[in-house]
């Protein structure tokens, strides 16, 4: 089996596929430069696995360092690439930072292996907007971005493939992902927010802890089926599974051509209220919450066509929204008593 490099590595998505790809039997080198992680999160891994992952602290836009790093593994045979910015609203006020940070470490990486490696890039669905079709397909037309974190995703896919189109060595998978929520089953990984969280379940958790207030309901006014906003929530083991399969995929020459695309979702959207409604019931926890009016930027629905990735990496999202919640919870109980 080949040697992975992991970067985002202690983050959210990158620690649960590092277990994953562990599981199937790669070995892992994990960088990060702790911009939104711990590295307690390197001891939780040593405990899922069994294994004490090969960890380098690094800047990836710092571009001389990621040459030196790369220079020093000549034995990587994939790169599974998470790290970036990711927080909207914050985009909106520091679109630099976001454009710098996502851009510089992507192009660092491409550079460093002189464009001859295979690549797993993390996307989003926020390239499709609100999309024309439901289910959306890969080959929807990207929509203007809502936001510079949005933007720097598109602008990305755009990087990789002019990059692919020139650069036969290089082999490239992009995965859009829809909402990856949940945790590890061990409770020792899973999201780490920073200050009050904008995705929906992660407010949830830490409404019903008590370190959040009432949680709100952003419109219950859509054209929807109870009038909040759907979404195609996706649970992070899944999605750390699709990782290795996209690697996998990559390995093998099955791919059609150097540069694909593949949507990572249950192909199910679930209502706020719906999600509410399964937290309450998988967990036994009664939730306080209020409806307000629209969050500015929300889409009113989206959910993936998944045909794709169920035939091009032979992968299918198993664990449904029960399951995420409570494994979500079970993570934000684990914090309580052990906190970061
Ligand atoms: N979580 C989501 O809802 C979601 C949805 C779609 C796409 N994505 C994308 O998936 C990827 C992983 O997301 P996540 O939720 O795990 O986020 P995360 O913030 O938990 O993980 C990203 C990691 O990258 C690190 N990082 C950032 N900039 C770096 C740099 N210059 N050098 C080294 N390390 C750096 C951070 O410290 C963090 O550990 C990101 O690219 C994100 O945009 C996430």
């Amino acid at each position: 089996m080949g040697k992975i490099l992991v970067t985002g590595g202690t983050g959210f998505i990158g620690s649960h596929t590092a277990v994953e790809l562990i599981n199937a039997g790669y070995e892992v080198l994990l960088v990060d430069d702790f911009s939104n992680s711990n590295p307690k999160i390197l001891t939780q891994l040593e405990t899922i696995t069994g294994q004490n992952p090969d960890f380098t602290e690094l800047d990836l836009c710092d571009e001389q360092k990621v040459t030196d790093f790369v220079a020093a593994h000549p034995d990587i045979t994939g790169v599974i690439h998470f790290a970036a910015f990711k927080a909207v609203g914050e985009s909106v006020n520091f679109p630099l930072k976001y454009y710098r940070n996502n851009f510089y470490s992507l192009i660092n990486v491409i550079t460093a292996f002189n464009s001859n490696v295979n690549l797993v890039f993390s996307s989003s669905c926020t390239v499709y907007g609100q999309p024309d079709q439901l289910p959306v397909t890969e080959d929807a037309a990207v929509k203007v971005a809502e936001s510079p974190y949005g933007n720097t995703k598109q602008i990305a896919e755009e990087i990789l493939r002019d990059t692919c189109a020139v650069s036969p060595d290089l082999k490239v998978i992009s995965l859009r992902y829809f909402n990856p929520v949940g945790a590890h089953n061990s409770a020792l990984i899973g999201e780490l927010p920073i200050g009050v969280p904008q995705n929906l379940v992660p407010f949830i958790t830490q409404s019903a802890i008590g370190k959040r207030g009432p949680i709100t309901v952003f419109g219950n006014d859509y054209n929807t089926p109870d009038g909040s906003a759907v979404r195609d929530y996706i649970h992070v083991v899944d999605l750390g599974k699709a990782h290795v399969a996209a690697i996998q995929r990559l390995e093998s020459a099955k791919a059609e051509g150097n540069y694909e695309v593949f949507n990572l979702g249950t192909g199910k959207g679930s209502s706020v209220l719906e999600i509410i409604q399964a937290f309450e019931s998988s967990t036994g926890e009664k939730l306080d919450y209020k409806i307000g009016p629209r969050r500015e930027g929300d889409v009113e629905q989206v959910w993936g066509d998944v045909t794709k990735s169920a035939e091009g990496l032979g992968w299918k999202a198993e664990l449904d929204v029960n399951e995420m919640m409570l494994s979500a919870w079970n993570w934000e109980k684990y914090l309580k008593d052990n906190p970061f």
